[in-house]
């Protein structure tokens, strides 16, 4: 099997790193070859790589598993970035339609967003992905402008930028694994390109990532990329209260909320008492238990909230919220999401690789390996081959 045909996703989380190395077919199809989980104690804080060492050494794992397994060397890479030093910026930019016969060209568009991209950033925050939103030919918007008859071109895009010294520590944990960088790609934006839909994107969305350390935020409309953020709080939280809460350590706190955990109690539920035996025996209130949860989940919702209200989108989404990540296993969150966001919710589950378990929690890693396939496909269309290029534009990190 050629090479090429093998396309490598990589989420470095707080708790676990996943890789999922895929296969795409003749007919653009992909299927699983491998998926390596591993659990992270040591060298993540909040998504964000502290200890490029340790990190490194995992992959060096995850590498060795993935060519037992398949019997392939996995060279590059598309890697997912996360943390909540990340943040979008809306820009515009504007230049003159260059050819003689008016017709806007390739290096028109490439040039308007070069334009988009030119504004003031410190010197420790770099730029890490444009996505164009609207074209602008002449005063109309236009979504695709390539061969339009134009004197003026002008772009709206959502630039994502991050502070530098965290990308670099990605980076360096990744290359020295002996890996190479195809794309980095914000988390956000990975989860959702394998949990919505293209019509759930038109109508106005909200893509929720609850992973351990950190909950992703993505906001579509008509399309295109909104709001993007990443806020420094996750199913983790609900652990570390559970275990003050509770008096216990977090590893026994950890085990409660996954076969005990719930937002919402029913009646009857409320007067259960839970007795465990662990090293030492626990009891406890089930309803106590749940105001625990409840109470770090709403405050999760009211930190989301704040973010839609900033894009003047707080209950305005018409597709509602999509929740994915380890979070979203959370028995009744969704219940607890309508209540607190009034919004439709629902939970996302990664849909591609089709011969993959729809786990929550593999929605990064299967949005790596789809936007990746996108980018070696066959068939693309004109805006994905504009995103595409600007990517090339910032591949810099090929040993
Ligand atoms: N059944 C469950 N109920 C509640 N929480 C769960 C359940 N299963 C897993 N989780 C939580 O999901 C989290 C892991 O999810 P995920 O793998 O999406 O996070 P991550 O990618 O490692 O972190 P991050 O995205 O913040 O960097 C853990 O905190 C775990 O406790
Ligand atoms: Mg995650």
């Amino acid at each position: 099997m050629p090479k090429a045909n093998l396309i490598t996703g990589l989420d470095i989380g707080t708790s676990e790193i996943k890789a999922l190395v895929a296969k795409q077919n003749s007919k653009g199809n992909l299927e699983t070859l491998c998926l390596v989980r591993k659990p992270v104690v040591r060298g993540m804080r909040r998504g964000v790589v502290i200890e490029p060492a340790e990190i490194s050494r995992i992959l060096e794992e995850i590498s060795q598993e993935i060519e037992e397994k398949t019997a392939e060397r996995v060279d590059s890479l598309y890697v997912s970035i996360g943390g909540s030093h990340i943040f979008c910026v809306p820009s515009q930019g504007t230049v003159a339609v260059s050819r003689a016969d008016k017709r806007i060209s390739e290096d028109d568009i490439e040039r308007v967003i070069e334009a988009a991209q030119t504004f003031s950033l410190p010197s420790n925050k770099k730029i890490l992905n444009t996505f164009p939103r609207n074209f602008i030919v002449d005063g109309e918007k236009i979504k695709e402008p390539l061969d339009l008859e134009g004197v003026r071109l002008e772009v709206e895009a959502l630039i994502v930028c991050g502070f530098s010294p965290y990308y670099k520590n990605l980076t360096k944990a990744v290359l020295d694994a002996g890996f190479s960088i195809l794309d980095i790609i914000p988390s956000p934006i990975a989860a959702a390109a394998s949990c919505l839909t293209p019509r759930q994107k038109e109508l106005g969305v909200l893509l929720l990532d609850i992973g351990a350390g950190t909950t992703n935020l993505a906001v579509y409309e008509e399309g295109g990329l909104l709001h993007l953020a990443i806020l420094p709080m996750g199913s983790a939280n609900i652990t570390n209260d559970i275990a003050i809460g509770l008096k216990t350590d977090i590893d026994t706190a950890e085990k409660i909320k996954k076969n005990f955990g719930t937002c919402i109690l029913s009646k009857e539920e409320r007067r259960e008492k839970i007795k465990i035996q662990t090293p030492e025996p626990i009891s406890f209130n089930r309803n106590f238990l749940t105001r625990i949860i409840e109470a770090r989940v709403s405050e999760i919702f009211t930190e989301v909230n704040k973010e839609l209200k900033k894009i003047g989108k707080q209950e305005k989404l018409p597709a509602g919220v999509v929740i994915t990540g380890g979070g979203a296993k959370l028995p009744k969150i969704v219940q607890l999401a309508k209540k607190r966001m009034k919004l439709p919710c629902k939970i996302g589950r990664p849909k591609i690789p089709s011969n993959l378990e729809k786990d929550p929690t593999l929605s990064v890693v299967c949005g790596l390996v789809l936007e990746g396939a996108k980018e070696g496909g066959e068939e693309i269309s004109f805006g994905k081959e504009v995103l595409s290029k600007i990517k090339k534009f910032f591949k810099m990190f090929i040993p």
